[in-house]
């Protein structure tokens, strides 16, 4: 069956090329996808296949019989939303909506996603259990993904495909990683209460903003001294804000950060731990203090099963030279995560670098994605899609 998808998607691989560049040129911030998901709908119905709009929001779903009753379904989500920068890229088809640009290639994703939908529907002879595509919108608010979810798309699917491209990696190679992917990411916002006073009187005052210092080196170096240095902790402080005046000792400051983690036992214990340092040094120099820690995404948790499936697939599809097995997780987060809590699952990197020249990296105004990895991800894709069900 490989032969058959391999010329199916060389053959639709103008069409895509079209497709991408047209999803490109028009982007849509997190959660307005209102375009995007009504051209992913329209080119789905084309395909045959049962779509239903504004799942999630502004998601779409749509499924694709299988040839046998097998109960179930296999997920392949891809995702949608674009983000607040202005794009600095010199193309054709560079952004015409200012101030937002596809600069993580998720309109590289939803082609892949169209792509696969088109080559499975077209094969002579179809996968043999049914396939949901979802085409996820918000993901870079971390939000898409639990849309979905509470809108029921989950029920019934026994396993999920995600797909992330990658710059670092060359275009037509495939990473594939075991275990942690990403990590998980949470939002620690600190307030501070002190006392004000004068700038000459310290003694008279509690200042916030100097023990909103002392808790940022603190919690910096308690991750040296008592967190695990296995077990990756990363926090960061990416907001401070206080005071009134350069002679008025400060009455109030606020942090905020985010808190990445990998090991589940570390990112369990991590209210308790901030907690216990914050009120500490709050307590010593009698400020109060209030704190509000958000879970984020979890850590994807790549499926043994799944990355094997998807590691078998691209060694027969591309040769071994072109599959990167991938060493160490990345601290990003990810909502493909929050299927994982339904489903087993994996994600690969599809590697979308240019050979001949330095790639700027994802999120960055200059991001650009070599098209050829449209093929490659499409393959790999539809190919682990029909192995599955081939192996279930
Ligand atoms: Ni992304």
């Amino acid at each position: 069956m490989l032969a058959e998808i391999k010329a199916l998607a060389q053959t639709l691989t103008p069409r895509l090329i079209e497709i991408r560049r047209h999803l490109h040129a028009h982007p849509e911030l997190s959660g307005q996808e209102y375009q995007t998901a009504a051209y992913v709908a329209g080119v789905l119905s084309s395909c045959g296949l049962r779509v239903r709009e504004s799942v999630g929001k502004t998601g779409v779903l749509a499924d694709l019989d299988g040839q046998n009753d097998k109960s179930g379904l296999l997920a392949i989500r891809t995702d949608m939303d674009a983000l607040p920068i202005t794009e600095k890229a010199p193309l054709d088809f560079a952004s015409r909506h200012p101030g937002v640009m596809h600069a993580c290639g998720h309109d590289i994703h939803t082609t892949l996603g169209l792509g696969t939908a088109m080559v499975l529907s077209q094969l002579p002879q179809p996968p043999a259990g049914k396939i949901r595509f979802l085409f996820q919108p918000a993901e870079e608010i971390a939000q898409g993904a639990s849309w979905m979810i509470q809108d029921g798309v989950m029920g019934d699917v026994g396993a999920v495909l995600g797909v992330h491209v990658f710059p670092s990696i060359p275009a037509e190679t495939v990473g594939i990683r075991y275990g942690a992917l990403t990590a998980a990411a949470d939002d620690l916002e600190i307030f501070i209460q002190g006392e004000s006073g004068h700038g000459a009187r310290p003694h008279e005052a509690v200042d916030a903003i100097w023990i909103a210092a002392q808790v940022i080196t603190a919690l910096q170096q308690a991750i040296s001294r008592t967190q695990n240095p296995l077990r990756p902790l990363v926090l960061t402080i990416g907001q401070i804000s206080g005071g009134r005046a350069p002679n008025v000792i400060a009455d109030q400051a606020r942090l905020a950060g985010t808190v990445r983690s990998l090991h589940p036992e570390t990112h369990a214990r991590l209210p308790q731990w901030i907690e216990g340092i914050v009120a500490h040094i709050c307590g010593a120099y009698g400020a109060q203090y209030e704190i509000n820690y958000r879970r984020g995404v979890p850590s994807v948790q790549n499926d043994p099963r799944l990355t094997k499936l998807l590691e078998e697939v691209s060694r027969e599809a591309w040769g071994n030279e072109r599959v990167e097995i991938i060493p160490e997780p990345s601290l990003g987060a990810e909502d493909f995560a929050l299927y994982l809590q339904h489903a087993p699952g994996a994600m690969f990197r599809l590697g979308v670098g240019f050979q001949d020249r330095t790639n700027p990296p994802l999120h960055h105004p200059q991001f650009e994605a070599d098209e050829r990895a449209i093929y490659t991800g499409v393959v790999t894709l539809a190919a682990a899609a029909w192995r599955y069900w081939d192996s279930v």
